[in-house]
Order: C-alpha cells, then structure tokens, then sequence
C-alpha cells in the first residue's frame, strides 16, 4: 500500500493545521531540522560503539552515520542560502516524551531491541512529516529536498526495525511495536502543534 511505504504505518497521522504554520516558519523549522539530524548520526554512532560487538549492526549503522551527515550538511546549506545561521539547539519535547516509552531494565540485548524501536520510531515520524513539507510546501528546491529525505528515512526506518527482528525475534519486534505506535500516537495527541519544530 502506498500509505505503508510513506507513512509506516503510524496510528495517528499529523494535525493538518501543522504543514501551515512549518511553511510561514521556514527558518526555525530548517534550524529543528537541523538538528534532527544531527541526533540521527549520533545516535547511531552511539550504537556502534556501545555494542561493538555485534557486526550487523556495525556494518549496517556505519554507511547511515554518513548519510545522516549528510543531511545535516545539506540542511545547512539551505540555511546559508536563505541567510539564515544554525542557531541553538531546541528543547525536543517529542524525544523526552518517547524515551518514557522505553522499558527500564532488562538484558542487554532487550535494551538494544528498545533503541532500535526508538530510533525505528523517529524515522517513521520524520518520514511523515517530509512528505507533508514534500506535498505542500511551495518552494520547489525545498520540496524536492523533502521528498529525498522521504525515502532515505524510509530506508533506514526498515533497517531499525530488520535489526531489531534479528536481536529478538519477529514475533516479539512485532508486538513491541504495536505498544510503540500507541504511544506515540498518544504523545503526538497531547503534544501542542507548533511550526518551529519537526515534529
Ligand atoms: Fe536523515
Ligand atoms: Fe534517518
């Protein structure tokens, strides 16, 4: 189904009163933008080294540690052209409510399965909210800039979830994931819909 490719299966799709003010809010959302980003290397990186171990995920992290830069680097270039600095860092009201969904405790490989879904989860939102700005936004660069955005968050969404699978089984991933989407469905309801943020 179309609707899985581009928007995985998220139980609560975003406001639409959201894709409105993002537009009239270009610099702050480029700047949150940003840093998502960021986040997303350095979040990967941090898996890599906290479990060196274990192969897959090295050889499968490695190569998305240096797309997500270079979104970074190109999201920056889109700032600068439009005279705009990176700016500091936001408070992510969205990330500090989803690390409440993770379960405390447990084994090392639990723990893993847990971060994986957490990254798989982010990918999947931010995947959403690009093909709004891709759909919507009028400037043409940008909106192209978003649709390939789409895709290669799609693709590392799929290898979140693949590496999570083959750490703890389909079955349980599948359940646990299901428990995720709820979550997150009840952190976008309460969340306030603001344009400066990505999500
Ligand atoms: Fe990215
Ligand atoms: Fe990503």
């Amino acid at each position: 189904m179309e609707q899985n490719k581009t928007t995985l299966g998220l139980n609560l799709p975003t406001d639409p009163r959201w894709i409105n003010i993002a537009e009239m809010n270009i610099e702050d959302i480029l700047v949150d933008h940003a840093y998502c980003e960021q986040k997303a290397a350095s979040s990967c990186i941090s898996l890599i080294v906290s479990y060196p171990e274990r192969r897959e995920l090295v050889d499968m992290l490695t190569p998305v540690v240096a797309e997500e830069w270079a979104h970074f680097e190109r999201v920056i270039e889109q700032l600068n052209k439009r005279g705009y600095a990176l700016g500091k860092q936001r408070k992510d009201e969205y990330v500090s409510a989803l690390n409440g969904i993770l379960k405390k405790g447990g084994s090392r490989d639990q723990q893993l399965t847990e971060k994986l879904l957490m990254n798989a989860l982010i990918e999947a939102r931010s995947c959403e909210r690009f093909k709004i700005l891709w759909k919507n936004i009028e400037d043409e660069e940008l909106s192209m800039f978003y649709y390939e955005l789409m895709v290669s968050e799609a693709g590392h969404y799929h290898n979140f979830l693949d590496l999570a699978k083959s750490y703890s089984g389909e079955e349980y991933v599948i359940n646990r994931w299901k428990e995720f989407l709820e979550a997150e469905a009840e952190i976008i309801k309460n969340l306030e819909v603001r344009g400066d943020r990505m999500h």
